[in-house]
């Protein structure tokens, strides 16, 4: 059945569950890929970038300036920070409050990729996330997945896309609420989010050695699907044979 996840917890059984590590540049498809390997192996979905996102709406909330790393750390005391998988993507909650549809938006996207540049930011959010991680069975996707929170996971994926094509499927997904917003604008901001992603001196966005790459620029999600699904059984068995 294609829903029915192939390797649905298997805790009972003693075993660590497999972390799966997704990163590439934003608009590459990265969420629904995670969303989809995650409903179809039994693992739960976490999207590192929204702890960012967060974040950076705390920042903004409190009038804090995204360049100013001592101020925000000075409030990492006073925020809490929660994802709580569904089935399309992460709920997310910051202080208690649900902030989901707000941390989307394009000034929070933008204030994410500067907070993140911070190491004591980092270091903060980097500790969360291998704690989510740290009994398996994940899926995470993000930038430094593979290089930095889980450098020992079992699967690694590296989902990648020309800017165009990024900027263009962004594009066609920002709907009629968005109509003031051109195609050439969201390509032009995804290319500075990537200049800024990849170029910052604490984990850049990069693959790592041992990832598996997938440029999706002339592939249909579908095909996406299909390969990574393929990359992970074979990985998954892999790893239960050497253990
Ligand atoms: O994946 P996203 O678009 O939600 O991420 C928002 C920003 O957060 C992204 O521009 C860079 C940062 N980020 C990061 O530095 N490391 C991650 N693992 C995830 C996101």
């Amino acid at each position: 059945m294609e829903n029915e996840p192939i390797n649905p917890q298997r805790e009972d059984a003693g075993q660590r569950l497999p972390v799966v590590a997704i990163d590439g540049p934003a608009g590459a498809g990265k969420s629904t890929l995670a969303a989809h390997l995650a409903r179809r192996f039994g693992l739960l979905n976490l999207e590192s970038g929204a702890m960012y996102r967060a974040l950076a709406l705390k920042a903004i909330e409190c009038d804090v300036s995204f360049t100013d790393e001592a101020a925000l750390a000075a409030l990492f005391a006073t925020t809490r920070i929660e994802l709580q998988p569904q089935s399309e993507g992460n709920r997310v909650l910051l202080d208690g409050h649900d902030v989901t549809r707000r941390v989307r938006d394009r000034d929070v996207a933008e204030a994410a990729s500067q907070v993140s540049v911070h190491p004591q930011v980092r270091a903060w959010l980097v500790a969360q996330q291998r704690a989510l991680g740290a009994r398996g069975g994940v899926v995470m996707e993000g930038r430094d997945i593979g290089t930095k929170v889980f450098p020992n996971a079992e699967v690694k994926i590296f989902l990648d896309a020309a800017p165009e094509v990024r900027g263009q499927r962004r594009f066609l997904q920002s709907g009629p609420a968005q109509a003031a917003v051109t195609e050439e604008s969201v390509i032009a901001a995804l290319r500075e989010r990537d200049a800024r992603d990849r170029t910052r001196a604490t984990s850049p966005l990069e693959a790592a050695e041992d990832a598996i790459l997938i440029d999706s620029t002339h592939m249909s999600f579908d095909e996406v699907m299909a390969r990574s699904e393929e990359i992970v059984r074979q990985r998954l068995e892999k790893a239960d044979s050497a253990q």
